[in-house]
């Protein structure tokens, strides 16, 4: 008798050991995947869609061996859901606080739905996350400060919902924040701080404002894409913007800038694309713009510039795109730009040029009439 409940003891031991080893298949994640299913609208769940094959009453969803057994939209590590992927369906309800359950969760993508309500604050409870992509859905509110408790988060994108509301100060504090996107959303106030780790941002078409301050962008070396057209940002963007070190495409098109600093770069600088237009900036077209050993794309239409185009512009052999139309720039074009082989799209158009060649197409469309131009000039109108 004793002998015998040794031996169960020590099996029971070696039982539980193995099991720690290969954890059985939680069934707190089924009833987390059930109450996300509960969430949403069953007439938004079409027949052939991924939300319809969800059925985890015959067996788990991470359930070895899964040859088998697929479950769309799943995916799981050992026995735990890992990450969600809807298929772009047409799903309409709110995303469920549940899904704070799924503690392994590492990759949550809904794009391209109808989910509505609040990001709920209960994402915090998933310190695996690292890619949270909501993007093209309808969630409203602020973005919750549940999202700061994300150590891991790598991905964050929220772009074209309804999110109102500032950027929080806590924003600064995802270390590993690599790729933010809160693009079409209706985000106000200034930048704070951003993220150290940051590839890329992406804010477009928000209601943002101030100027950019240096303080927001400091640290941000690693910073190659800045998409902030589309908002109301003011004042003058100045030169140590240009030097961050891995820049290499701006966006700031369709604000409110008066103005722009443009420092003189060495070969290292990799900027490739500058858009600033559909803004107030007055002064000169920057010459130190052609400094930039990687720039082939230019635009600063329709702004207030005057003066003339700088003739290194004409022999930048980088340059594939320049757009300098809508604004009161003078003098003759550059030949390089303007001559017959010229290998320069875009347009001069809607200036005070004068011997603009109709031969080239950078010419179209015609220049302003000279009422105008001698009006922005100081001169009377003839
Ligand atoms: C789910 O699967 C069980 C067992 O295979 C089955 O009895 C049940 O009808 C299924 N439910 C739905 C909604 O298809
Ligand atoms: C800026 O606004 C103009 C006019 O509304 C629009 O045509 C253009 O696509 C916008 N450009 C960018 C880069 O947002
Ligand atoms: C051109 O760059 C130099 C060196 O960075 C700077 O001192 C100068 O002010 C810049 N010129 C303009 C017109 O911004």
């Amino acid at each position: 008798m004793k002998n015998l409940s040794f031996l169960c003891l020590s099996l029971c031991l070696l039982l539980k050991s193995a099991a720690a080893r290969r954890p059985l298949p939680s069934s707190s994640d089924v009833s987390a995947l059930a109450s996300f299913l509960s969430a949403i609208d069953p007439s938004t769940i079409p027949p052939w869609s991924c939300l319809a094959s969800w059925n985890f009453s015959a067996s788990h969803p991470c359930s070895l061996p899964r040859r088998s057994f697929f479950t769309c939209g799943l995916s799981c590590s050992s026995s735990r859901v890992s990450s969600i992927t809807l298929d772009p369906a047409g799903y309409s309800g709110t995303l469920s606080p549940s899904i704070s359950s799924l503690s392994l969760l590492s990759l949550l993508d809904l794009s391209d739905n109808s989910f509505s309500g609040p990001i709920p604050p209960s994402l915090s409870s998933l310190p695996n996350l690292r890619t949270l992509v909501l993007r093209s859905n309808r969630f409203s509110g602020p973005l919750p400060a549940s999202l700061a408790s994300l150590p891991n988060l790598e991905t964050l994108d929220l772009s074209y919902n309804s999110l109102s509301g500032p950027l929080p100060d806590w924003l600064g504090s995802l270390a590993l924040l690599s790729r933010l996107d809160l693009s079409f959303n209706r985000i106000t106030g200034a930048l704070p701080r951003l993220p150290r780790n940051l590839l890329e941002l992406a804010l477009r078409g928000n209601s943002l404002s101030g100027s950019l301050s240096r303080h927001a962008f400091d640290g941000l070396n690693r910073l190659e894409v800045v998409e902030l057209g589309q908002n109301s940002l003011s004042g003058t963007l100045e030169q140590w913007f240009f030097l961050l070190p891995s820049l290499q495409q701006v966006n700031l098109a369709n604000n409110s800038l008066t103005g722009v600093q443009v420092p003189r770069v060495d070969s290292r600088n990799g900027l490739v694309a500058v858009d600033l237009g559909f803004n107030q900036i007055g002064g000169y077209v920057p010459g130190n713009l052609t400094s930039f050993p990687l720039l082939s794309s230019l635009s600063l239409r329709h702004n207030r510039l005057r003066g003339g185009i700088p003739a290194e512009l004409g022999q930048k052999k980088t340059l594939r795109r320049l757009f300098l139309d809508g604004n009161y720039l003078t003098g003759k074009p550059p030949e390089g730009l303007v001559s017959g082989q010229a290998p320069v799209s875009g347009s001069l158009g809607d200036n005070c040029l004068q011997g603009c060649p109709a031969s080239s197409r950078l010419c179209a469309p015609s220049q302003k009439p000279v009422a105008v131009c001698s009006q922005a000039y100081g001169g009377k109108p003839k």
